[in-house]
């Protein structure tokens, strides 16, 4: 053979050689039910950028946002089985892994403002709960942040008894069931990606959510009108298949949890912002009307609600409650 022939061999092979060892990436399929402008939205594109960037290359992030893989009712059952590796689910939506206990943050006005609320997350009892997790298979890795829940149907609720006799769109939480209960409406557990068009059949009259979600799921164009009630708390848990995150390589779980600390700093101080941008954007719609509890008014809703901790104390564990609870209101 001649020299050139040989090294040309050689290479040929080598370079051959070094595309075969490379080794395929690790494929984490993310999947979550709200629009991607939102701040859960757009953290998890964050997550997936500093993901794939941290790694270089060796992990890469599928993104199903807004039910296109799964909706609420069946993405636990799909993380489980490893169809998926990660989710950011609702905290209302963890009865669905069997662990009710993440209800404790559906209570009716239990925490006066986000400060309250981050001294339970950020702290022991937030980390707790993540880890009633792991014997269910699931891995907890960061809290993110919604907002506060407004409702929605299509009369003036100025008070809660204006709510009475509708059927109201719930998440499948039996503590926003008692909630819906207590202030005489029917409570309906629909899928965030069927509401809009449960209001539009009047199988449901109205519903509660955060301004952001309201907004990119459309259905304030369905809904003329919103009271600022802020009664009840949305935030998640965003959680990984066990199996599949205890056997990640240590610097590639390593980087992963680099990437989600960073976009969850940075959907934390994005989801006020968020929300006060959509309830705008409601407003400016002209289909809408915003009406704006006064605190006299709403100290009226917190009355009609305050009988939703007892009711519910037997399902979310009476000293969680009570922590929670302590913690929130110090
Ligand atoms: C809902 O189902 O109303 C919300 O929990 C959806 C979400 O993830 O914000």
């Amino acid at each position: 053979m001649k020299i050139f022939t040989f090294l040309a061999v050689l290479f040929g092979t080598a370079s051959l050689h070094a595309v075969a060892a490379a080794p395929a990436p690790i494929v984490i399929k993310f999947s979550h039910v709200v629009a991607p402008e939102t701040a859960k939205g757009q953290a998890a594109e964050m997550f997936k950028k500093l993901a794939e960037q941290l790694t270089r290359g060796r992990v890469r992030v599928e993104l199903y946002p807004n039910s296109s893989l799964y909706k609420d009712a069946d993405e636990m059952a799909a993380l489980l089985k490893g169809d998926v590796q990660m989710l950011a689910p609702s905290l209302a939506k963890f009865s669905g892994l069997g662990v009710p206990e993440f209800e404790v943050f559906d209570v009716p006005y239990l925490f006066p403002d986000r400060g309250a609320l981050y001294r339970v997350i950020d702290g022991k009892i937030g980390r707790d709960l993540l880890k009633r997790l792991e014997p269910k298979g699931v891995v907890g890795l960061a809290y993110w942040d919604n907002g506060f829940k407004q409702m929605s149907s299509n009369k003036p609720l100025y008070t809660p008894a204006d709510l009475k006799g509708l059927t109201m769109r719930v998440q499948n939480s039996q503590v926003i069931a008692a909630q819906m209960r207590t202030i005489g409406t029917t409570p309906k557990a629909l899928n965030l990606a069927d509401t809009l068009q449960g209001i539009k059949s009047g199988a449901v009259n109205g519903t509660e959510n955060s301004p952001s979600n309201l907004y990119s799921q459309k259905i304030h164009l369905v809904q003329e009108n919103l009271t600022v009630s802020n009664h009840g708390y949305l935030g998640y848990a965003v959680i990984a298949n066990k199996k599949f995150w205890d056997s990640l390589p240590n610097d590639i779980r390593n980087s992963l949890n680099n990437a989600l600390a960073e976009s969850t700093a940075y959907e934390k101080s994005y989801a006020k912002y968020d929300n006060d941008r959509a309830l705008q954007a409601i407003g400016q719609t002209g289909k809408t009307e915003v009406y704006v509890l006064s605190s006299d008014e709403e100290g009226v809703w917190q009355r009609a609600m305050a009988s939703v901790p007892k009711q519910v104390e037997a399902r979310i564990g009476k000293t969680l409650l009570e922590q929670v609870t302590a913690e929130a209101q110090r």
